[in-house]
């Protein structure tokens, strides 16, 4: 599948619920309104899609939320798409808040996820109760321990905000290297209403990679998981370091991917509202309809997102629990 920039779309974020255990203050609102359980897709329904794309050509797909891991019974679905290798898909991952996975990661592996990516975004418990709403920090760690035990190759992604964790950038680093992680930092973006000061809260990324160069060796990485992180290798701690810069740096020219909500709407560009609605034509059966919407999709999907470090109004009105990042 190509877009009409020309872009090579293989990656699907496919969100398996909008719902979440946590409230993260940059994510969500306190009150949200959830998409009604029965406009889900089924997972007869998800795996349908998802075949679709992989003949069509995608070769990774990352599970989102919402929190994927709360949706019921999701293990069997993991299972179930995870078998999509035969039919040429190379990986299957997931993005999660950790919460679930003291019991869930063993359960994760054996069915075939070699690599997850788990937010955590401070050290510290009191913070990060402030931040997510919910007092979860412990059960979070636990669930990285757990994910790392069971062999899962774990990527740490936090968000990085000017006035409320821009002080434990040294902190995570040494902890994540302490335990053999990678990290990404990650530029907040503008999505949907939340009680964060957006403007106040922006830290570009390449002021915190220069300060954390005062102490550690930073070396440009050749390393790509085929998302937007840019890496570098920690010489002290042999792990590494990603930066997304969607404001600083904006990496939309190399794009790869689409977004799948829990309700199968298809959108072009995390960004923008430009979507295609799949759940009818995935309930009516027609390939050849679906490779219709498709199209239509990529032929609009849009060039870059339009966020601004420096607007505080959100540039959509979708909040990014909607499609998982
Ligand atoms: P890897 O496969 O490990 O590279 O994962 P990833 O970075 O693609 O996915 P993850 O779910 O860990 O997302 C990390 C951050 O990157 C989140 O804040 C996402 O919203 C953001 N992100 C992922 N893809 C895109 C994208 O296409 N555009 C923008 N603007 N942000 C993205
Ligand atoms: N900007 C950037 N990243 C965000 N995430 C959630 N909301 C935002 C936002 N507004 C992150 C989560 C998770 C990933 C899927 O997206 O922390 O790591
Ligand atoms: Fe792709 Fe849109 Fe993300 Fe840019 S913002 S990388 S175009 S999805």
């Amino acid at each position: 599948m190509r877009d009409a920039h020309g872009r090579q779309i293989d990656y699907i974020r496919l969100s398996v619920t909008d719902r979440c255990n946590l409230r993260c203050t940059y994510c969500m609102a306190e009150e949200m309104e959830f998409l009604p359980r029965r406009d889900l897709l089924t997972f007869e329904e998800i795996e349908t899609l998802a075949r679709h794309l992989v003949v069509r050509g995608v070769r990774r797909i990352r599970l989102t939320g919402g929190e994927p891991l709360v949706r019921k019974g999701v293990l069997e679905l993991v299972e179930r798409l995870a078998r999509l290798r035969t039919h040429g898909l190379d990986e299957l991952t997931l993005t999660t808040n950790g919460t679930r996975l003291p019991e869930m990661a063993q359960d994760l592996f054996d069915v075939g996820v070699r690599r997850i990516n788990i937010s955590l975004d401070t050290l510290r418990r009191d913070r990060f109760a402030e931040l997510t709403r919910r007092d979860e920090f412990e059960r979070v760690v636990s669930g990285i321990d757990a994910a790392r035990d069971a062999g899962l190759a774990v990527r740490i992604n936090a968000v990085a905000m000017r006035g409320t964790n821009d002080d434990e950038m040294r902190d995570l680093l040494a902890w994540c290297g302490a335990r053999g992680l990678d990290l990404a930092l990650i530029e907040a973006m503008p999505l949907g209403e939340v009680s964060v000061d957006r403007p106040a809260a922006h830290l570009p990324l390449d002021a915190v990679r220069e300060e954390l160069e005062r102490h550690f060796t930073l070396v440009p990485s050749l390393h790509r998981t085929g998302g937007p992180a840019r890496y570098f290798d920690v010489a002290e701690t042999g792990t590494r370091i990603g930066l997304i810069t969607p404001l600083s740096n904006n990496f939309c020219a190399g794009c790869n991917r689409i977004r799948i909500s829990a309700t199968g709407t298809v959108y072009g560009c995390l960004g923008h509202d430009q979507k295609v609605e799949l759940r009818d034509i995935v309930r009516a059966g027609g390939e050849a309809a679906l490779d219709e919407a498709l199209e239509r999709l990529l032929a609009g999907k849009p060039l870059r997102h339009a966020f601004d470090a420096a607007q505080s109004e959100p540039a959509l009105a979708r909040h990014m629990s909607v499609t998982g990042g």
